[in-house]
């Protein structure tokens, strides 16, 4: 029987277990430079299989939040290879998931003020967080995005593509693409965010065109063994719905297989919420899906997140219904989490006032076993 703690090869990374650090931002990342308490904060926690780091932006226009990551300027390539170096001194293996926010963002995040870019100018009903020039920070509405024109399609591809090749410069193992929460690629996938009437709107294979071309590029670029992809098919994070998530997922993981990629990385239910939570009648068929993949050729390890504890791990990698299982929370509260879960120990509660936001507390000192 297959457990936890047994050896899989995601692509062409090689994890020594199954439990891997899901990406959790974490707002301490100010100028966008990883600095040397990201590095202690992401060694502290190599004993996972695969630690994924926080959403990391592909450009300045990819920006959404106050004191999040980048890829795409030199000091932040050098400020990651102190990360990198860190994880793999500590014998551990870190990719970097590459992030546009799309319309989850504000103008004083963006290149010149200009507004944020999505599918199309529909404002999203959510907050982003923001830090003012004295220092202090608060939660505001995000602005109303313009719709990004057909021609500055290929200009968004392209920054997937080199900042693919920055994570592999920084030391990174690989890349997953953030295609998940309501963010710039899932923006385009679902109806409620996508009205547009171009080649990247209106039926499932335009829906879908973006994050096909983003896969191509960073597949291409890195090679699809070091390329993964996160998705969320049912989630309402920041505003996004779909009426029939079905088959634009199942036409998404069919798209999928056409590379050996190293991982689908699968939120279940709403991120951080309910695991059944479903639009209308039908319960969305996560079996399914995979069975989708799978008869379309796609090898690629299956790894699933979203409210797992040790128990509901260990059954999913047992009873086959995923290879690999992602803990956000758990991983944030328990640098150990891996032998805490080995030895079945009690998991340090996590602490949500320091979740996002601020210095040491909360990010560096949580206990691990004597
Ligand atoms: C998240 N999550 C998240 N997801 C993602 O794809 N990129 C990110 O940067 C973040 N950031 C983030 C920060 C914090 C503080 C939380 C709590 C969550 C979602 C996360 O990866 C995961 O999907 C959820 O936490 C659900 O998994 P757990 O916590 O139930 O194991």
């Amino acid at each position: 029987m297959t457990t936890l703690f047994d050896p899989i090869a995601a692509g062409d990374i090689a994890l020594p277990n199954r439990i891997v650090m899901a990406p959790l931002t974490r707002n301490r990342v100010p100028s966008a430079v990883p600095s040397a308490i990201t590095a202690t904060y992401y060694a502290q926690r190599a004993s996972a299989g695969l630690l994924i780091t926080e959403a990391t932006a592909i450009s300045q226009q990819g920006q959404g939040y106050a004191d999040v990551p980048g890829l795409y300027t030199a000091a932040q390539i050098e400020g990651w290879k102190r990360v990198t170096q860190a994880v793999h001194a500590a014998d551990g293996r870190i990719v970097a998931q590459l992030w546009h926010v799309g319309r989850v963002s504000h103008t004083f995040l963006q290149p010149d003020g200009a507004a944020p870019v999505a599918p199309s100018a529909i404002a999203a009903k959510t907050k982003t967080y923001l830090i003012n020039p004295d220092g202090s920070g608060g939660f505001v509405p995000t602005s109303e995005p313009r719709a990004l024109r057909l021609k500055e399609l290929p200009g968004i591809v392209e920054d997937y593509r080199r900042a693919a090749r920055a994570a592999i410069e920084a030391g990174f193992d690989g890349v997953e693409i953030h295609a998940a929460n309501g963010y710039l690629i899932d923006q385009f996938l679902r109806s409620s965010s996508n009205h547009r009437t171009d080649a990247y709107g209106g039926d499932i294979a335009n829906r879908a065109r973006l994050l096909v071309e983003v896969v191509e590029a960073v597949a291409g670029e890195i090679g699809a063994g070091r390329t993964a992809i996160r998705i969320s098919p049912v989630t309402p994070a920041n505003d996004v719905s779909d009426p029939d998530p079905q088959p634009l997922f199942t036409y998404v993981v069919e798209q999928l297989a056409r590379w050996p990629l190293a991982y689908i990385h699968v939120i279940e239910g709403a991120t951080g919420g309910a695991r059944d939570f479903q639009h209308g009648d039908t319960p969305f068929d996560y079996a399914a899906l995979r069975a989708s993949y799978a008869k379309a050729g796609g090898r690629a390890a299956w790894m699933v997140n979203n409210g797992y504890d040790r128990e509901l791990a260990e059954a999913a990698v047992a009873e086959g219904r995923a290879d690999i299982v992602a803990f956000g929370k758990a991983f944030i509260a328990n640098p150990d989490l891996v032998r805490r879960l080995r030895e079945k120990t009690l998991l340090n509660p996590w602490d949500t006032k320091t979740f996002y936001g601020g210095g040491e507390k909360g990010y560096l000192d949580y206990p691990t076993l004597a």
